[in-house]
């Protein structure tokens, strides 16, 4: 999939644009505050509807005007569609191909992208709730059916919480809510236990493609109910099976810490993944620009496995990219990003940051007005 052309007008501080874009890398560079950023939120808001920095629609519209509106043309192996958005302060119209889109459904999904900002480059020293979040959208991209067992099971576990902490709780109640939880947890473990077995080869791959091929970089998944980090593809990796009879034990004997504590102790809920570098924790011992690669690894390895287990494009869209980063793995990122033949919007502060070779199309941001340089 990738974007042949993007319409804009008083879209944030871009009054009015009209881009063609490569169907590889895009290159936007300028100096701060100039609508870099901005360029790249009205592609992800083209994909998700709604922007990534804003928490009301309304926002995205320029200052000081009635209405936004976004437009682009997106071609896919099989069919080219046109996505246009009419944003206002309290309306919100979709189009597909020039006809109104009532159902937000039908229209998510012509346009898939994964975003990296650089807030992505904290998600190992972030909590493990931010980091467990991280890891159910990666999930969910990949499989969409995953929102359900984790809405249903955050339900039953908000039910169960709350007649734990009453105050005599209903044991035949507790024993109900324990039969519901027990196979969606199940599902849900299996399903992150999956997807990250899958990610992890790609995120040691990309990182030492990126880094250093002396480093190796391992994803290893925290089941809150097992004892060790669960490492994939080394001797440290436990079955799923394990893991799953593991948690099945904690749950069904849990009662009485549960009682005590009056929270649920263990569980999905509490999972939580790490990365090692030569088999020592990231989030303690990785430099800045390490912490960088990964991300970028992690990201890269998503947009991969989307490939191959679902056949799906996504575009790439990296803010800021290129600070941190030395000029040898500049060079190297930009290549694994050539290797992955994505469509790429990458936003810089200097176009020297972005090897002249990788430049497929570049563009220079001035206070809004983005400009094609050939
Ligand atoms: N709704 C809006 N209407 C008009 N201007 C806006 C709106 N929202 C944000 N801006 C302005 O857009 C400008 C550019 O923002 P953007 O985040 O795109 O900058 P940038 O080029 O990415 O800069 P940096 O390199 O610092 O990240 C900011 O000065 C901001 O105040
Ligand atoms: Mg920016």
């Amino acid at each position: 999939m990738h974007v042949e052309t993007l319409d804009l007008l008083a879209f944030r501080n871009i009054s009015h644009a009209h881009l063609e874009l490569n169907p590889g890398f895009n290159v936007f560079y300028g100096a701060n505050a100039q609508g870099k950023s901005n360029l790249l939120e009205a592609l992800y808001t083209l994909a998700f509807l709604k922007g990534f920095r804003a928490p009301r629609s309304e926002d995205l519209i320029e200052f000081d005007h009635e209405k936004a509106q976004l437009a682009a043309v997106i071609q896919n192996e099989s069919a080219r569609t046109r996505l246009s958005l009419e944003l206002a302060p309290k309306s919100r119209r979709v189009y597909i191909d020039g006809m109104p889109c009532a159902r937000v459904r039908d229209y998510l999904g012509i346009l898939r992208a994964i975003l990296f900002t650089p807030s992505d480059v904290a998600i190992l020293q972030n909590a493990p709730a931010e980091r467990r979040t991280a890891l159910d959208r990666m999930v969910f991209n990949l499989r969409p059916a995953y929102l359900l067992d984790l809405e249903q099971y955050q339900k039953i576990c908000k039910q169960k919480s709350a007649l734990l902490r009453s105050e005599s709780p209903d044991q035949n109640l507790l024993d109900v809510y324990d039969a519901q939880i027990l196979p969606v947890a199940l599902k849900l473990i299996t399903a992150r236990y999956r997807y990250l077995e899958l990610l992890a080869p790609y995120v040691t791959q990309i990182f030492a493609q990126i880094f250093d091929n002396a480093i190796d970089c391992q994803i290893s998944y925290k089941c809150a109910s097992f004892r060790n980090d669960i490492q994939f593809g080394t001797q440290n990796s436990a079955s799923l099976e394990d893991v799953i009879q593991v948690y099945t034990h904690h749950h069904q004997t849990a009662r009485a810490q549960e009682l005590a504590s009056q929270q649920i102790r263990v569980g999905p809920h509490r999972d939580d993944w790490s990365v090692r570098l030569n088999g020592r924790p990231a989030r303690m011992f990785a430099s800045q620009g390490q912490q960088r690669a990964i991300s970028l690894a992690i990201k890269m390895a998503e947009i991969t496995c989307l490939r191959k287990e679902a056949g799906i494009e996504p575009i790439f869209l990296l803010d800021d990219v290129s600070s941190e980063l030395d000029p040898v793995r500049h060079k190297k990122l930009f290549d694994t990003l050539n290797s992955l033949t994505t469509q790429a919007f990458l936003t810089t502060t200097s176009r020297n940051h972005v090897p002249i070779d990788s430049i497929g199309r570049l563009f220079r941001v001035d206070a809004g007005s983005i400009t094609h340089e050939p």
